[in-house]
């Protein structure tokens, strides 16, 4: 375990990063849950999120950094991420005059504490309304930290690196004639390491919990570099795993197979963006936004979360569903080594669904999102 941040008596110390909109709405609800389950931790408050870069410039303070590397992992509410370029800032009144272009710090914590799982569980749990189909028990491993997020994006396109491309691409490129300023480049970049360790640990889980199929997703047919490293790779890894059948799929196939029989699916297990896009298709699945938990989990820290964003017109009105965020706080109890609670919570989230008698107003009810957090708490 990491040094301890202050003189505090907790055996755990739990950065807590509510962030933008509901995340406070949801984070409140999970304390409840945490604090009935008697976790022997202290929670420590880190700024985060759109309020920080109007204030300072800064969406993920440095101070927030530091508490980060100093704590055994986080709880973390939303973000708003906004894809605004230095242009549209100065049209935003508190953006005017900074000259800065944001960047989701969500984003950067994942680069910058090398979380390069991001784990994200989607099971339908018996009589949830919104479920799509009864029985539904999906994993995704999604790489977190490079591909289409490692950041290495021209717009325009500066002309050194025009003369590369120029040089190395089709004769019948269509962007080969025109001028930086007429086209953009977000460059995918895999490395070995990041797929090795992302594949590596979708079959470790597997293995774990006895689970009986990865299915890797790509698009190794066309984006055959990248993806096809990716595809190289686990079909080497496959083999240190004999027991655990190994399918492949290009992602947009995924998609609808996904749709048409989930059950033919267990852990799937893709690169950064179509792990981004898969796993919001199988949380819909699972009942959508209030469902999809997420854990973002490196070799030192690990941070939870709901996988919805900061969804700023239910901000402070303590409406939306917290299940996702209380799921996300079973994850880290499990992570944090602590499962017996975690498997307290998941019974007692359970439970709650199928009794059906407090429900958000996604799942048809009028319940706030604080007395959800108590029916789950009752339960413990
Ligand atoms: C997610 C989100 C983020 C992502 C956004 C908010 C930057 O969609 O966690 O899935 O793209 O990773
Ligand atoms: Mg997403």
């Amino acid at each position: 375990m990491n040094e301890k941040l202050y003189q505090t008596k907790g055996k755990y110390q739990i950065a807590w990063l509510p962030g933008d909109g509901v995340g406070v709405d949801v984070l409140d609800a999970t304390k409840i849950v945490l604090d009935k389950v008697n976790l022997d931790a202290d929670y420590i408050h880190g700024d985060i999120g759109w309020e920080f870069w109007c204030k300072e410039g800064d969406s993920f303070p440095a101070r927030t950094i530091e508490l980060l590397k100093k704590v055994d992992a986080a709880m973390f509410g939303a973000i708003t991420s906004k894809p605004v370029k230095t242009a549209e800032a100065e049209l935003v009144p508190e953006l005017k005059g900074k000259g800065l272009i944001y960047r989701s710090p969500i984003v950067r914590m994942r680069q910058l504490f090398d979380l390069y799982i991001c784990l994200r569980p989607c099971k339908g749990y018996p009589h949830n309304p919104l479920n799509f189909k009864e029985n539904i028990d999906l994993v995704v491993f999604r790489e977190n930290t490079e591909d289409l997020y490692a950041g290495v994006e021209f717009n325009p396109v500066p002309a050194s690196v025009a003369a590369v491309l120029a040089q190395e691409s089709k004769p019948f490129a269509p962007f080969k004639d025109l001028p930086g300023d007429q086209y953009a480049i977000s460059i995918k970049v895999n490395t070995r390491k990041g797929c090795e360790r992302i594949l590596r640990a979708a079959f470790e889980f597997a293995r774990k919990f006895g689970r009986k199929k990865v299915t890797v997703v790509h698009k190794a047919n066309v984006v055959r570099a990248t993806d096809g490293l990716f595809l190289d790779i686990a079909k080497e890894i496959a083999r240190e795993y004999p027991e655990i059948q190994m399918d492949d799929a290009n992602v947009d196939a995924i998609c609808m197979w996904l749709l048409k029989n989930p059950h033919n699916y267990d852990v799937l297990v893709a690169p950064n963006l179509y792990g981004d896009i898969i796993s919001d298709l199988c949380a819909q699945m699972v009942g959508g936004l209030g469902f999809g938990c997420s854990g973002n989990i490196g070799e030192k820290l690990a941070v939870f979360e709901p996988s919805h964003g900061s969804a700023p017109k239910y901000a402070g009105q303590y409406k939306v569903n917290p299940i996702a965020s209380i799921l996300a706080a079973k994850m880290m109890l499990d992570w944090l080594g602590e499962s017996v609670k975690g498997v307290a919570v998941e019974k007692a989230v359970s439970e709650v669904i199928k009794e059906g008698k407090v429900r958000t107003y996604d799942m048809g009810g009028s319940n706030t999102t604080l007395e959800m957090g108590e029916a789950i708490a009752e339960k413990l």
